[in-house]
């Protein structure tokens, strides 16, 4: 049995769930319960990001409490997570003193192993505001391709990086003047020494190839400082004075340490004695990340960092992600293709967004395209009249002739077998989050079987005793591959597999999926799920 930590990039407390973050949620759920499934030990945890300008910016605008703010996000986050069936095992906060504890822990160990740096800086200040401004809230001219309105660390119509005071003609976001620049007094932690060993880790990670080569890309230049201390006000963690005067933890220095702290908080809160069992570096246990391709430099060079600091275990593998865009384009307000989640919801379950994005997962990290047109057009070829239909397509002759009671005996046990030994297969491309192969061998399955229907015609076989007898064994074992089937996509649609396993009367789970169920009532069926129709999608806008 194996023992997996699992976690996705934690959302901030300042606004709503949106898609971006249900992809990679359902990306990692799938995988959480496929490693359920096979019988592992599996934690899978996530929190809310609760610390930084943007939350402390976004308290003032709706002039509300942040610590009342980030609580009611907490709140709404759990919920929609909950409603698309994503099976955290906890889900926590940053703002928590267990956070506290590895921020100051962390900081100790820095300064003694001689990695704590302080030094002056340049920033840009607003006057007006009478604040240190961050990157993302300066705009100006990029001093490389001169294109105008970009922010303050990279452009994104050349991609190169700057620091904020090479912009050209720059303006604070918050008052809309020109900034002032200013000194001001941080701490850095000193990343130069750890080149060695980010390529030792990286070369032993579980990435795909044109993730590794990314990061061996980013160690090509020199790792630079980073600065983890930020100016007040700060909605954050308050440095001690001892390191230095007057600052607090940059959010992403404690969002990091999120994840160490939420499995503290979730081993405490559980009575479970294994936190430090999961970080010991002479452990075998495993530690998965799920994130985005944007927020690749801080999982793949500086977390490493920090874990190598603390004496931790570094991660066995990241899987990355790329952006949802909405019928090719990114989602925007101003392009009206906006959706929140919880208009999802009111429209649409969650089982078919979570078989559609499933249909172009895998390891690679493109952009997943959530087209309308072809949404609806799978999730009803797909689901609806190709695997849904198999059941009601005999279930009558079951119910009708055989009292929903299936015979003893298979039609043909090798067709059966078949579809059990497809479970290699299924197997390896579920190991290997290679998703989209794994729907394409079950539909291929799904087609085998509907064929078998087809041809071998049961509503012909009404007519005699005899046909009767043979009828049974179909059906029976027509019942037995669509349970073979169920079983393998029960990751990805968790809702329609739970009526399916009330709709055969039984519990299913590694040990016993493969065995026959025979001379076994099953329920009367009924209508497990919906067509969508398309006036949905623009009822939906
Ligand atoms: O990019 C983001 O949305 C961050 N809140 C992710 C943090 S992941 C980790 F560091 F906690
Ligand atoms: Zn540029």
């Amino acid at each position: 049995m194996k023992n997996i930590l699992v976690t996705c990039a934690l959302p901030y407390s300042n606004g709503s769930i949106h898609l971006g973050h249900i992809l990679e949620h359902i990306q990692a759920d799938i995988w959480v319960r496929y490693q359920k499934f096979l019988g592992n030990n599996v934690y899978f945890i996530c929190a809310d990001d609760s610390h930084g300008t943007a939350i402390m910016l976004k308290a003032n605008e709706l002039k509300i409490n942040p610590l009342l703010m980030i609580k009611n996000n907490f709140l709404e986050h759990k919920i929609i997570f909950q409603k698309f069936s994503i099976l955290h095992d906890i889900y926590f906060t940053t703002h928590s003193k267990e956070n506290y504890y590895f921020s100051l822990l962390l900081l100790n160990k820095i300064k003694l192993k001689k990695l704590l740096i302080k030094k002056k800086i340049i920033q840009f200040y607003d006057v007006d505001k009478n604040f240190f401004l961050p990157d993302r809230y300066i705009k100006g001219i990029c001093p490389f391709c001169k294109v105008k309105n970009q922010y303050g660390d990279h452009c994104e119509i050349c991609n190169n990086i700057y620091d904020s005071y090479n912009l050209i003609n720059p303006i604070s976001l918050l008052s809309n003047k020109k900034p002032i620049l200013k000194k001001t007094k941080h701490l850095f932690l000193n990343t130069n020494l750890f080149k060695n060993i980010l390529e030792k880790w990286i070369s032993s990670c579980y990435l795909h190839d044109e993730i590794k080569n990314q990061l061996l890309c980013f160690l090509k230049n020199k790792l630079v400082d980073w600065n983890i201390s930020r100016d007040n006000p700060y909605f954050g963690f308050k440095i001690p004075n001892k390191f230095i005067k007057n600052k607090y933890f940059y959010v992403w220095y404690d969002a990091l340490l999120g994840y160490i702290s939420t499995f503290k908080y979730f081993c405490n809160k559980n009575n479970l004695f294994c936190f430090n069992d999961f970080w010991n570096l002479n452990n075998n246990y495993d530690l998965y990340h799920f994130i985005g391709k944007d927020i690749l430099y801080f999982h793949g060079l500086l977390w490493p960092i920090m874990l190598d600091i603390l004496e931790f275990k570094k991660p066995t593998g990241l899987i990355v992600h790329g952006h949802v865009l909405i019928n090719g384009k990114k989602m925007s307000k101003s392009l009206n293709n906006f959706i929140s989640v919880k208009k999802w919801l009111n429209f649409l379950d969650s089982d078919s967004l979570r078989y559609y994005f499933a249909t172009k997962l895998s390891l690679k990290s493109c952009d997943i395209n959530l087209c309308w047109k072809d949404f609806v057009k799978t999730i009803n070829s797909e689901i609806v009249n190709k695997f849904i239909n198999i059941p009601s397509r005999i279930c009558k002759f079951i119910e009708n002739y055989f009292n929903n009671i299936l015979s003893k005996k298979m039609f043909d046990i090798n067709f059966y077998y078949y579809f059990v030994n497809k479970f290699d297969l299924i197997n390896s491309f579920f190991l290997d989050f290679n998703y989209k192969k794994v729907l394409y061998e079950i539909n291929n399955m799904i087609d085998l079987l509907n064929k078998f229907i087809n041809d071998i015609k049961p509503w012909l076989l009404v007519n005699s005793k005899k046909n009767l007898k043979k009828l049974h064994k179909i059906s029976t074992t027509i019942i037995n591959i669509f349970k073979i089937i169920s079983t393998y996509l029960s990751p990805i649609i968790p809702n329609l597999f739970c009526k399916i396993e009330k709709f055969l009367k039984i519990k299913l789970s590694i040990k016993n999926f493969h065995i026959p169920i025979l001379d076994h009532k099953i329920s009367k069926y009924k209508k497990m799920f919906l067509r969508i129709d398309e006036c949905i999608i623009d009822d939906l806008f």
